[in-house]
C-alpha cells in the first residue's frame, strides 16, 4: 500500500527526492522537500528520453493543487508536440533550441476565457480590461507553474521557464489559436537532464528579508558580496568567458526598456489596464 507521508508526498516520490545533504543532517528545519527547493537550477539540456504522458498529467494536477484567487483557476496549459510549432516557437523565444529538445515543452496561458463564459452563464457581464483581473491571472499561472516545476524536478526531471514567447506573443497567440482573454505568460521546458549545472547562488538572506519595515540601509554589503558571489558562478560556468554580477544584469536588465510592446499587447487581448 502507498503511504503518504505528513506531507502529502507519497512514499514513491519521496524516495526519489535529493538525499538530504550531510550538513543539514539533524537540521529539524530541513526536509527532503526542503533540500528538493534548494536544489534547483535550470535545465537546458536534455536526453532523447521522453516524458511518460500519465507523468505529465500527474504534473499537471500538482500544478492545479497551488492556491488560486478566488478560485479563479485562471491556468490553461498547451502542450506542444509538433515538432514544427516547438521550432517556430524556439524561433520567436531567440533561439532557444531547447524548445524543440526538451523532452516536452508545454505553454502556460493566463485564462480569464473561461471565467468570462462561466459569468456569462449567469447572467453577467464580463468586465474586459481590468488590472486587479490581469495582476491575478498572472499570479495564478506562476503558482500552478512553480507547483509543475517542483513536482517534475521532484521526479529527476529537469525544467525551464522560457519567458522569451514574449518576444514576439502575437505570434505566439495566432500559432496556438488563443481565444480573447487568453494570453501566453511563459514557455516550460521540461526532460530528463543530460547536464548537472552548479546551483545558481541567491541573494543573501538578510537583503530579501525584512522585519516590520522595509529597511534598505545595510543591504549595500550584503549586495557587493553577491555580485562577487556571483560573478564567480559566472566565471566558473562559462569556463571565464562571462564577466558579469548581479547589478551589471541589472542594469542590463531594468535599465533599459523591455518588451514596450506587451502593454499594447495586453490590452488587444482583453488585459487592458483599467
Ligand atoms: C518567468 C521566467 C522566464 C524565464 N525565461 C527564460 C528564458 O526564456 N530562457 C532561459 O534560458 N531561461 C529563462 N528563465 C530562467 C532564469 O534565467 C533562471 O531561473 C534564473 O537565471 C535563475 O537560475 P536558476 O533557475 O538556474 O536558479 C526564466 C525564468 C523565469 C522564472
Amino acid at each position: 500500500m502507498t503511504r503518504i507521508f505528513q506531507t502529502g508526498v507519497r512514499e514513491e516520490y519521496f524516495n526519489l527526492l535529493a538525499p538530504v545533504e550531510e550538513k543539514d543532517k539533524g537540521n529539524d528545519r530541513m526536509n527532503s522537500i526542503m533540500q528538493l527547493l534548494r536544489s534547483h537550477r535550470s535545465i537546458r539540456e536534455f536526453t532523447d528520453q521522453p516524458v511518460a504522458d500519465d507523468l505529465i498529467n500527474e504534473i499537471i494536477r500538482c500544478g492545479q493543487s497551488a492556491a488560486t484567487s478566488s478560485n479563479l483557476q485562471a491556468t490553461t496549459v498547451i502542450r506542444i508536440r509538433k515538432d514544427a510549432t516547438r521550432r517556430e516557437i524556439a524561433r520567436v523565444a531567440g533561439d532557444q533550441q531547447y524548445v524543440v529538445t526538451a523532452g516536452a515543452f508545454l505553454v502556460f496561458c493566463a485564462d480569464l476565457h473561461r471565467s468570462a463564459i462561466a459569468c456569462e452563464k449567469q447572467g453577467g457581464e464580463f468586465a474586459p480590461g481590468m488590472t486587479e483581473h490581469f495582476i491575478i491571472a498572472t499570479v495564478d499561472v506562476a503558482l500552478f507553474a512553480q507547483n509543475c516545476a517542483i513536482a517534475a524536478e521532484s521526479m529527476g526531471l529537469g525544467i525551464c521557464y522560457i519567458g522569451g514567447i514574449r518576444n514576439d506573443p502575437q505570434q505566439i497567440c495566432e500559432l496556438l489559436d488563443l481565444p480573447d482573454q487568453v494570453y501566453p505568460v511563459f514557455g516550460f521546458c521540461l526532460g530528463y537532464p543530460s547536464q548537472e549545472p552548479e546551483i545558481k547562488p541567491r541573494l543573501p538572506l538578510s537583503v530579501v528579508l525584512k522585519e516590520e519595515l522595509y529597511d534598505g540601509e545595510n543591504d549595500a554589503p550584503g549586495i557587493e558580496a553577491y555580485d562577487e558571489k556571483l560573478a564567480a558562478y559566472y566565471r566558473t560556468r562559462t569556463g571565464g568567458t562571462k564577466e558579469s554580477c548581479w547589478t551589471v544584469e541589472m542594469k542590463n536588465l531594468v535599465g533599459k526598456e523591455s518588451r514596450p510592446h506587451m502593454r499594447g499587447f495586453l490590452k488587444s487581448r482583453g488585459f487592458g489596464m483599467k
